[in-house]
């Protein structure tokens, strides 16, 4: 028997429409239908359908009826629990509503919109940003509109969907270069005729492996060949940098990057994003950027939360501290138990364990997810050269006696599917 997709009903009750021999848009899905299938009648459950039937806290979830750990969020800063968080929801749910049934342009800019734009002007000390309904809307909206068909976006390889969607939407030229590969970058800006805009884009945090972009080289040579930056901290913002700005700012670059992006769904622990500029003309976008223009703003219960997670990230200076010492805890561990890991040394809070195929890395998952810790698992096309691959995300608030028990998991799930000997 397999899980079905959801809950399985009787065919007689929904009666699907005629098509012609054929004709049936679904049919390319086919061989997917049939891997996942095929997957699922091994007796595995299914990867991509765990449903957290409780929360607890930013590190405790109930999963089928059990106390499981979660080592697969992008929770970082253990922000989602936070009691100031919570209240500034709960007040602006009375105050304001539940939503504000409209674009941010019309009726949909509430004073807790501005208020967050506030917060994040302070927390980047820019002097502009812009608040958007998610973070995937964000890369699309700048992607899109900053570039036209004249100009040049020059991006990694291995760059969020968000930002090859943008891309795609846009009319801009698009040249890639080889994944944080500096000499490939200015290789390919060497190579751009004399006219036309250039925007370079960057990871602070490529999310697939953990691993951190070189923003000092790469922003010199992007600079020095006269392009605009964009980095994209999704992954980097709470935890990097002195103030949590992100990798830009512990790499000192912070004056010569024009655009930061960034999302509410990982360290800020809500939804919604936004970019962040200096730039004397930014505000313009709100006018042309099509992604922001033309979709309804966040709830004021949302962008109450995240106001205050941002306000109180600056000053999260020894949940930092401690990520990092889970961070390095967990790599170096799973290490010592044998794993093959994505990065030498723990560059974030990701620590991506790499194993050869769909089949081990969906046991090791299930075994994982039996003894009582949730990871991600990630398959092609999701990453990087057909990698098969475990992904766990450390939050400032696991314990120092969760990462035991997380690491006594791996240890017994390994050798029960007998990868570990
Ligand atoms: C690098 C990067 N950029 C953007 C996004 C999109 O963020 P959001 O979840 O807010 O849409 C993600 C989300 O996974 C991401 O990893």
């Amino acid at each position: 028997m397999t899980e079905a997709l959801s809950t399985p009903t009787d065919p007689a009750d929904h009666p699907v429409p005629p098509t012609a021999p054929g004709a049936d848009l679904f049919s390319k899905f086919d061989a997917l239908i049939a891997e996942r299938e095929a997957l699922l009648d091994t007796g595995v459950r299914d990867p991509f359908g765990v449903v957290m039937e409780k929360v607890l806290s930013p590190t405790l979830a109930i999963v089928r009826g059990k106390e499981t750990i979660l080592l697969g969020t992008y929770n970082y800063m253990g922000m989602t629990f936070d009691p100031d968080v919570i209240e500034a929801g709960k007040q602006a749910l009375d105050e304001f509503g539940s939503g504000t049934t409209g674009s941010r342009v019309l009726n949909g800019t509430y004073q807790g919109h501005k208020e967050c734009e506030e917060a994040l002007k302070d927390f980047y000390g820019t002097a502009h940003a812009m608040v958007f309904s998610t973070g995937y809307q964000a890369n699309l909206g700048l992607m899109s509109t900053i570039a036209g068909k004249e100009d040049y976006i020059i991006l990694d390889a291995d760059s969020h969907a968000s930002i090859y969607d943008g891309c795609a939407l846009g009319n801009a030229q698009i040249v890639r270069f080889r994944h944080n590969n500096v000499e490939d970058l200015e290789k390919r800006l060497k190579r751009l005729p004399a006219e036309g805009g250039r925007l370079v884009v960057l990871e602070g945090v490529y999310s697939m492996l953990g691993d951190i972009a070189p923003l000092k080289e790469m922003v010199e040579v992007s600079k020095r060949h006269g392009a605009m930056v964009a980095v994209d901290e999704a992954h980097g913002m709470g935890f990097f940098g002195a103030n949590g700005r992100g990798v830009f700012e512990e790499a000192g670059v912070e004056d010569q990057v024009d655009f930061v992006v960034g999302t509410f769904s990982k360290s800020v622990g809500t939804v919604g994003g936004f970019i962040v500029s200096n730039h004397p003309k930014f505000e313009v976008l709100r006018l042309v950027c099509r992604p922001y223009v033309f979709t309804a703003s966040l709830p004021p219960s949302v962008v109450a939360t995240a106001a205050t997670s941002i306000r109180k990230l600056k000053y999260a200076g020894n949940k930092r501290a401690h990520l990092w010492e889970n961070s390095k805890r967990m790599h170096q561990g799973l290490r010592d138990l044998g794993f093959t890991l994505a990065t030498p040394e723990a560059q974030s809070a990701i620590i991506a364990i790499l194993l050869p195929d769909q089949d081990v890395t969906v046991r090791m998952w299930q075994a994982l997810l039996e003894a009582g810790v949730y990871v991600n698992m990630a398959r092609p096309p999701a990453t990087p050269a057909g990698m098969y691959l475990l992904r766990c995300s450390l939050c400032a608030d696991h314990t120092s006696e969760q990462v035991g028990d997380i690491l006594a998991m791996f240890e017994s799930a390994g050798k029960a599917i007998g990868y570990l000997s």
